[in-house]
């Protein structure tokens, strides 16, 4: 049993709370937690607001990871709460399945506004993770509604992060994740991922080396079929895997070998949407159009768990055949479009819009930069990269010991006040888009006192 220390009221600790501090955490098991070292030395926020939490000991915390890359407008957005708050007093919930409700509606034609292309229809979910498996059985059901019955074969990439579905999970490429589960997918290929330290490191912005990993798809046509193959599917930016930013002319090629081969391409934005480029999608950032795309966390800035798939018309339509009285996709979810999350979701869509955060995003992400770059020359750094609000700092692994050094790096940027992510040995930044000048470099300053000081 841990003991958590003092109670903080709120993030005022003037204004009162609901929430006591829990003395007993034995009952709750974290998600992608190390469970038992936590609740030795917990760690635990109490409130928010826009660049900072709270923890339950007092200490204000900067956000240096927009909680999981999703707090895209900062935290606690009065807009937002109130919209939630409006909404769970009139509609708490309605009937998903031949039953809606109007905010699911205006919500997708916001949503059809932002899309790239002929993306024109969304399918609403409750997580990355979920849209994620939607898109991939989105996916699959065209090609059966095509006739194009063996093209079933699903291609991720390795060091991909898709989520935790066994969809996403065949899919994705990170060994540690897939490790205890035997039984994901079987009808599923790997790219090659486009980490090229050698050649690429300290690249500002995208790396010039490497396109010709996209001719990877090349190969795993070789090996399957190119009839076989129902999609492709790769983070623009990979995030969870330490943040590697897509080589020049690398997902233009992905593209064109897909056109060439019948063969969908899936961007999954839920890291890359709603801002954290500089633009409202990677798809536009990089100008090439996916055919379907994922989004979570920045749709609602986290407030109401959401996840959506962008899906592009002529995909659409081959799916709206049969009797109307069919169902046209055995597919959804008791949350599909819940009303909190579709006002949560409206309320953040008006505030992206009306205080024009991603153009911010754009501009002050050039500091962003020339800040983490600061640390290319210290001892341990082995690489620093960066794309919009997104900056992977890899450090060099203990032989004795991979991924120590990083969580030491993170644990003293915690005490001091700055919370960043750490994978393996790789420090991911991520802020909330509306950091301040000054808050970028004291976050970094932050960052570079705490490698100085791990040995
Ligand atoms: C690219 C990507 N896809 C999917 C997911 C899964 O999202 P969730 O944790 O909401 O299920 C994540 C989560 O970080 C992600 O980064």
């Amino acid at each position: 049993m841990s003991i958590v220390p003092k109670l903080v009221q709120s993030f005022s600790d003037t204004a009162s709370s609901e929430t006591a501090v829990p003395n007993d955490l034995e009952a709750c098991w974290l998600p992608f937690t190390a469970n038992r070292q936590f609740k030795r030395a917990p760690r635990l926020l109490q409130a928010a607001e826009g660049m900072y939490y709270r923890t339950t000991d007092g200490q204000r915390v900067l956000d240096g990871s927009a909680g999981l890359w999703a707090v895209n407008a900062g935290h606690c957005r009065r807009e937002i709460v109130e919209a939630v708050q409006r909404q769970v007093a009139e509609l708490d919930y309605a009937t998903a399945f031949q039953m809606s409700h109007p905010k699911t509606f205006l919500l997708a034609s916001r949503l059809r506004e932002l899309l790239p292309g002929d993306m024109d229809h969304v399918f609403f979910t409750n997580s990355g993770s979920e849209s994620v498996d939607t898109a991939l059985k989105i996916a699959l059901a065209y090609h059966q509604a095509c006739g194009d019955t063996e093209r079933t074969v699903l291609v991720g990439r390795h060091r991909g992060y898709h989520g935790v579905g066994f969809g996403g999970l065949s899919v994705g490429g990170i060994a540690a994740n897939q490790r205890q589960f035997p039984n994901l997918l079987t009808a599923v290929d790997h790219l090659p991922d486009t980490h090229l330290p050698e050649l690429n490191a300290f690249s500002r912005g995208q790396p010039e080396h490497g396109a010709e990993r996209a001719d990877g798809l090349l190969e795993i046509i070789e090996r399957h079929g190119a009839d076989r193959i129902a999609a492709v599917i790769v983070e623009p930016v990979a995030g969870s895997t330490g943040v590697l930013v897509p080589p020049v002319g690398y997902l233009e090629r992905l593209r064109a070998h897909c056109d060439d081969h019948g063969i969908l391409l899936i961007f999954d934005e839920v890291i890359c949407g709603f801002g954290r480029l500089g633009a409202t999608f990677a798809a536009e950032r990089f100008g090439v159009q996916p055919d379907l795309m994922t989004m979570a966390k920045g749709l609602t800035n986290a407030t109401v768990p959401m996840g959506a798939v962008g899906v592009r018309k002529p995909i659409h339509d081959a799916l709206m055949t049969g009797p109307e009285n069919m169902i046209e996709l055995f597919h959804g979810y008791t949350y599909s479009g819940h009303p909190l999350a579709c006002a949560a979701a409206l309320a953040t869509l008006d505030l992206y819009r009306d205080e024009q955060i991603f153009e911010r995003a754009a501009t002050s992400a050039i500091a962003f930069e020339a800040a983490a770059h600061t640390l290319d020359s210290l001892e341990h750094v082995v690489d620093v990269r960066n794309l919009g609000f997104m900056a992977g700092v890899e450090l060099r692994p203990r032989a004795e010991d991979p991924g120590e050094r990083a969580r030491e790096v993170f644990l003293r940027c915690y005490e001091a006040g700055v919370l960043v992510r750490y994978t393996g040995d790789v420090i991911a930044v991520s802020p909330p888009l509306i950091i301040s000048g000054s808050e970028i470099e004291h976050l970094f300053a932050t960052l570079r006192s705490a490698i100085e000081a791990t040995d």
